[in-house]
């Protein structure tokens, strides 16, 4: 868990310190008082990346050439293990490179960087993911488990890179009909790659889809304490890569100059039981606004579980417990009922909340405030 962070340069902060409960901490402001700019700043202690910067440089303070996040951080709860987060983002001056990231002041590789601090974040842009386009489930998919295995972090950075230069090569087998005889040699090496890496990301993905559907479903009744009566299941819209199901589209494939089979074109589908009607439906095609809100929840809440459970997997030396929680204004987007199980969630880790509207709080006891 976060204890402090230091902002320098960053977005709105000149140079700011903020403390954190590790219970509830809410952070209280009006509009534009920079209260999601500090939930950028924690995620990017924990992923080394922002989640709304297009480029990384927007991070820094208009007419500033350097920005940093320091933050403290403690694995344990018995607080004997302190670590140091630093993340620097510059403009490129000097041919210096545009992101460092620190552990402890010494610079890292982004792969054993990412997940050191563990979070999930859940803010209005997810309320959207039932109905959204896949490839926002498959990044969210990329999310979990990228925090929780290195292995995942590489084997999706060598995937894409993988994806890219096959993609490039179909496309020069297409435009030159010398290469076209000897394709299968030309693409052999693409090939074995994606696979290596693309079902090592599928079995993953399989993973945590399981978990979801079978250990998720008796958590979840305990924190809408019985208020609902759905019942929530993942279905998992694999697209293995294999030689054999290259083989089968190896003629589309040059036609397309596209990769078509593989983790890129994976998809989720959420479903939902209707137990008045006993009958399992679509929730993106079937359900109400608020059961697909509901179904968001489910699905955070397995986040929750999977990345603690993953934690403790990795042996009680570095086990860190349960990720912390950042909801960015998310109360206002939500029922009462939707809003006690999200205050219920939050219970249950350090969790960051903020809010422009400090009224959707009232009923919760929280452990510290930060108010803009
Ligand atoms: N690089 C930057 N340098 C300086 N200010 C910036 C930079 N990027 C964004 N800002 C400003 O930071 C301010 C705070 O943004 P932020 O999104 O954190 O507000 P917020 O408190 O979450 O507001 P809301 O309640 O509307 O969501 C905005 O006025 C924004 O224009
Ligand atoms: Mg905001």
């Amino acid at each position: 868990m976060i204890s402090s962070i230091k902002l320098s340069n960053f977005r709105n902060f000149k140079s700011k310190n903020f403390e954190f409960s590790d219970k509830i901490t809410t952070i209280v402001g009006p509009n534009a008082s920079g209260k999601t700019n500090i939930l950028e700043a924690l995620y990017l202690l924990s992923t080394g990346k922002s989640f709304k910067a297009r480029t990384e440089v927007e991070m820094i303070q208009y007419g500033s050439e350097l920005a940093s996040v320091e933050g403290s951080h403690f694995a344990k709860a018995t607080r004997d293990d302190r670590s140091l987060l630093k993340v620097i983002i510059t403009n490129k001056i000097n041919g210096w490179p545009g992101k460092r990231v620190l552990l402890n002041n010494v610079p890292k590789r982004l792969v054993d960087f990412a997940g050191n601090f563990k979070t999930v974040l859940f803010g209005p842009w997810d309320m959207d993911l039932v109905t959204d386009s896949p490839s926002l489930r498959r990044k969210f998919l990329d999310t979990v488990l990228s925090q929780t295995d290195r292995e995942y972090r590489r084997s999706i950075l060598s995937y894409e890179k993988g994806i890219r230069q096959r993609n490039k090569l179909l496309w020069r087998i297409r435009e030159d009909p010398s290469l076209h005889s000897g394709r299968e040699g030309l693409l052999l090496f693409w090939n074995q790659l994606l696979i290596k890496s693309g079902n090592y990301i599928t079995d993953q993905r399989e993973k945590f889809i399981v978990f979801a559907n079978t250990t998720n479903e008796h958590q979840f009744q305990s924190v809408h304490a019985g208020a609902i009566n759905t019942n929530y299941q993942l279905k998992y819209d694999q697209s293995t890569i294999s030689e054999g199901r290259l083989e089968q589209y190896s003629k589309e494939e040059v036609m397309a100059a596209t990769t078509l089979v593989g983790p890129h074109r994976d998809d989720m589908q959420f479903k939902i039981n209707n137990s008045k009607f006993k009958i399992e439906r679509n929730l993106a095609a079937f359900g109400s606004r608020g059961e697909q809100r509901m179904g968001v929840l489910w699905l955070k809440l397995a986040e929750l579980d999977y990345i603690e459970l993953q934690s403790k997997n990795e042996g009680p030396e570095t086990s860190s417990g349960r990720p912390t929680l950042l909801l960015d204004d998310i109360f206002s987007e939500l029922d009462h009922e939707h809003r006690d199980v999200v205050m219920e969630l939050a219970k249950r880790q350090q969790t960051v909340i903020t809010t422009a509207d400090e009224h959707f709080l009232n009923k919760g006891k929280f452990g510290g405030k930060i108010e803009l």
